[in-house]
Formats: structure tokens, sequence, C-alpha cells
């Protein structure tokens, strides 16, 4: 019986994020990195998709992330968190990837500090989705996905089919 790959969504996560729930709840929330995980495998599972779902906060090991999922993802959800703002070589990484990108931030830069306003990351971003907490991550999950389904010509998502009307 010949095996079928299931397609993968990347979710790659920077510093700080590892202590979600703890960290700032009154910025961030309550919710767990562990949480936002498990949303974007169910997330992804509703539209068909599998997570390659990490988190470093080492910038080196950021890169290596977005190197090795490169060639391979459908698409890349990132939070790069600090590394955002201060990051060139995590933006060249990601100026790599062959899939569609979104950039993710739980809550909005654009209304925090001054240096939370510039992103590295978004000049090579598809999308960027910023304050909608840990829906973000799933809101960014189905736009790939319906992205993945109208690049292949597979039989297309609402979401899609609603793009295209408005188009
Ligand atoms: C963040 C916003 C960044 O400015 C900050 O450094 C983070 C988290 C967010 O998800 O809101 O660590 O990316």
């Amino acid at each position: 019986m010949a095996l079928t790959m299931v397609p993968t969504i990347a979710v790659l996560n920077g510093p700080n994020l590892n202590l979600l729930g703890s960290r700032e709840p009154a910025l961030y929330g309550t919710a767990t990195l562990a949480d936002v995980r498990d949303l974007c495998r169910r997330t992804a599972a509703e539209v068909g998709y599998d997570v390659d779902f990490r988190q470093t906060n080492h910038e080196g090991e950021l890169v290596d992330f977005v190197h090795e999922v490169r060639e391979t993802a459908s698409g890349v959800v990132v939070n790069a968190a600090a590394y955002t703002h201060t990051s060139i070589a995590v933006r060249d990484a990601l100026a790599m990837v062959a899939a569609p990108v979104v950039e993710v931030h739980l809550t909005n830069v654009h209304a925090r500090d001054e240096f939370r306003r510039h992103s590295y990351v978004a000049g090579v971003a598809t999308a960027v989705i910023a304050g909608c907490g840990p829906a973000g991550y799933a809101f960014a999950i189905r736009h790939l996905a319906a992205l993945d389904a109208q690049t292949a010509g597979a039989p297309r998502m609402p979401e899609v089919d609603g793009a295209r009307q408005h188009a």
C-alpha cells in the first residue's frame, strides 16, 4: 500500500515564548506554549495538515529551524518574538523559504513600545497577524492551508473562493 504524506505547516517560536502562561500574563494571557501547540495541531488537522511546532531562545537555532523546514513545509507560521525587531539573520533565512510565511504576534506590537513597530520579518512575510492572542496562530494556519489549496489547484476552500470573489 502506498504511503500518503500528510503535508506539514511549520510553526516556529522565538525567545521567551516557552514561558507563556507565566510571562507577563496581563499582556500575553494565561495560555501556555503547550496550549498554543495543541491549538495549532487541532486547527491544522481540521484542514488536513500536520504541524511541526518548535521554540528556541537562540537566534542561530531559529535560523537553523528555518533552514530545516524551508523546502519541505507547505507554509511557515513564525513568531520570532524579540528577534522580529532585531534579526536580519532570521529575515534572511525566511527569505529563502519556498512556501508562504505568516508572521504572528500574540500582542498588537503596534500599540506597544516604539521599537516593536519595526519588523525585519514583515518584509518577507505574506501576511502579518498581531493582537489576536493564540487565535492568531490558528488564523495563520487556515490562511496557509487556503493558499496551498489555491496553488495546488486542489478542491477550493471557502476562504479561497471568497477571496477570489472579492478580487
Ligand atoms: C511578541 C511581541 C514581541 O515584541 C515580543 O518581543 C515577544 C512576543 C508577541 O507575540 O506579541 O516576545 O512576538
